[in-house]
């Protein structure tokens, strides 16, 4: 990046657009970091941006559609008065543009740049060539030589801070999309990730979030063999208020890291634990290598270990071949575990995955229904949940005023749930921002609580 001149960048106002996953969310970050190292103006909305940049999904269909139909309708939308430009920048970077590279220049003419997900630092000279000489350029490798660590950041939020611990994914479960854009597993040297944490601290960041596709394979490429439990044990002696992780694969979610969330006080009383499905035939079918009895043997020691753990999860409805018994077991999994979140997803096609080559009979409706069905008991989960939440006192981080009431400040209890405060008169919510406080919890609902500061 030294040899830019970043006199090109000066007077630019750029946009980044987030879709997808917190990998996408922090690649998002460095790209903002970089642009604004140069010089440039991020702004909160397309029409103001000389340069806007797409970081793209394509995890299921859905994701891929929209992007598509966001990105065309950037043609429509004129240039802010006072542009340096004659016309808008637009590049596309993330999982999309790691899965079609140039194709996406041919598809899409008004795109200027493609890049991928191995090669973000490669985006400012990219740009640069384009202000240039008007060129359009592609550009995506199949695995980053490096990890993106150097790179700088510009964080959403002061207080809270990802901090990837690995990149990519081994596990090929056969309906997912990420091992093939996100490239091969790679842990960062644990210094490097500890050095970053302390450095977090020192800045007065309160919550760090280790992130990976599967955090509990860390360290198995690196010398030694450094283990999650360890990189756990090591970040939150970095006295950070707040340490969370994800994601986490059920079969590689150690005692020793069970063990962490009884015996380490910083480490959130909250886990991710993916289950995607509650039918052992469909479970190795995906390619997941446990089966359900072992997933409720994994949430029954972690609730010993931590009584009260905050569980969320991530389910599929209607892989191929799913049965209505199957569906069952799904269900009974979610009503036995009262999760106080999940995400549930329709099965979704990706081509080049090995489950796009399974036949794939299910009727649409047949499937829509189980999914509805299913959202009675994540919702009774998340309400029971919630419930026993009443009457407690809670540490509350808080983010900002709600987007439906700028009197209401919202923030997350240690359980990641969220907690809505009504503020008091002479208080902004700028004034909480990225602070924690007690909250009394009055009243909880299925999806927020509600409470007053204490
Ligand atoms: N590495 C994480 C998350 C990966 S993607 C994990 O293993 O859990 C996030 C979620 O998207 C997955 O957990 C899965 O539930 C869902 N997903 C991935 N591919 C999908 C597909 N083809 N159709 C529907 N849902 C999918
Ligand atoms: Fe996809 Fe499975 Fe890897 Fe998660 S663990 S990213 S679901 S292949
Ligand atoms: Fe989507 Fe890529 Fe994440 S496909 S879920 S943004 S790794």
């Amino acid at each position: 990046m030294s040899n830019l001149s970043s006199a090109a960048f000066w007077n630019l106002t750029f946009h980044v657009q987030t879709f997808g996953c917190q990998m996408n969310k922090h690649d998002s970050e460095r790209v903002t970091g970089m642009l604004e190292a140069l010089g440039a103006l991020s702004v909160d909305s397309v029409e103001e941006a000389d340069i806007v940049v797409f970081m793209t999904c394509c995890v299921r269909e859905a994701a891929d559609v929209r992007l598509m139909g966001q990105v065309s309708s950037m043609k429509n939308i004129a240039l802010r008065a006072g542009s340096p430009l004659r016309k808008r920048m637009v590049a596309i970077g993330g999982c999309i543009g790691q899965r079609d590279g140039g194709k996406l220049l041919d598809e899409l003419p008004h795109v200027d740049v493609v890049f991928g997900t191995n090669n973000l630092a490669s985006l400012p000279s990219m740009l640069e060539s384009v202000l240039d000489d008007g060129s359009r350029l592609s550009e995506t490798v199949e695995e980053s030589e490096a990890f993106p660590t150097e790179l700088p950041t510009t964080r959403e939020h002061s207080w809270a801070a990802w901090l990837p611990i690995t990149i990519g994914c081994n596990n090929f479960c056969t309906y997912c999309i990420v091992p093939y854009v996100r490239g091969r597993e790679k842990s960062r040297p644990f210094e490097d990730i500890v050095r970053e944490a302390e450095g977090y601290v020192a800045a007065g960041v309160k919550e760090i979030t280790l992130l990976g596709q599967n955090v509990n394979s860390y360290g198995r490429d690196l010398y030694g063999n450094p283990r999650f439990a360890d990189i756990l044990q090591a970040v939150a002696e970095t006295g950070i208020e707040r340490l969370r992780f994800a994601t986490s694969h059920p079969k590689d979610l150690t005692d020793e890291v069970i063990a962490k969330f009884g015996s380490v006080p910083n480490l959130m009383p909250a886990l991710h634990l993916p289950a995607q499905h509650g039918s052992n035939s469909i479970l190795k079918a995906m390619h997941r290598s446990y089966t359900v009895e072992h997933y409720r043997e994994l949430v029954s020691k972690l609730r010993e270990a931590c009584p009260g753990i905050s569980m969320s999860t991530d389910i599929i409805v209607g892989f191929p071949g799913e049965t209505e018994e199957d569906f069952q077991a799904t269900y009974r999994l979610v009503e036995d575990i009262g999760y106080s979140q999940v995400f549930t997803f329709i099965y979704s096609k990706r081509e080049g995955t090995p489950a796009a080559k399974l036949v794939d009979d299910t009727p649409r409706e047949v499937i829509q229904d189980r999914f509805d069905r299913l959202r009675v008991a994540v919702e009774k989960g998340a309400y029971d949940f919630n419930q026993a939440q009443a009457g407690k006192t809670v540490p509350v981080l808080f983010e900002g005023a709600s987007k439906k009431d700028e009197r209401t400040i919202t923030g997350r209890s240690p359980e990641n749930i969220t907690v809505n405060v009504p503020l008091p008169d002479e208080m902004s919510a700028e004034a909480l921002m990225g602070s924690i406080a007690n909250v009394e919890i009055a009243e909880a609902k299925t999806w927020y609580l509600r409470g007053t500061l204490a």
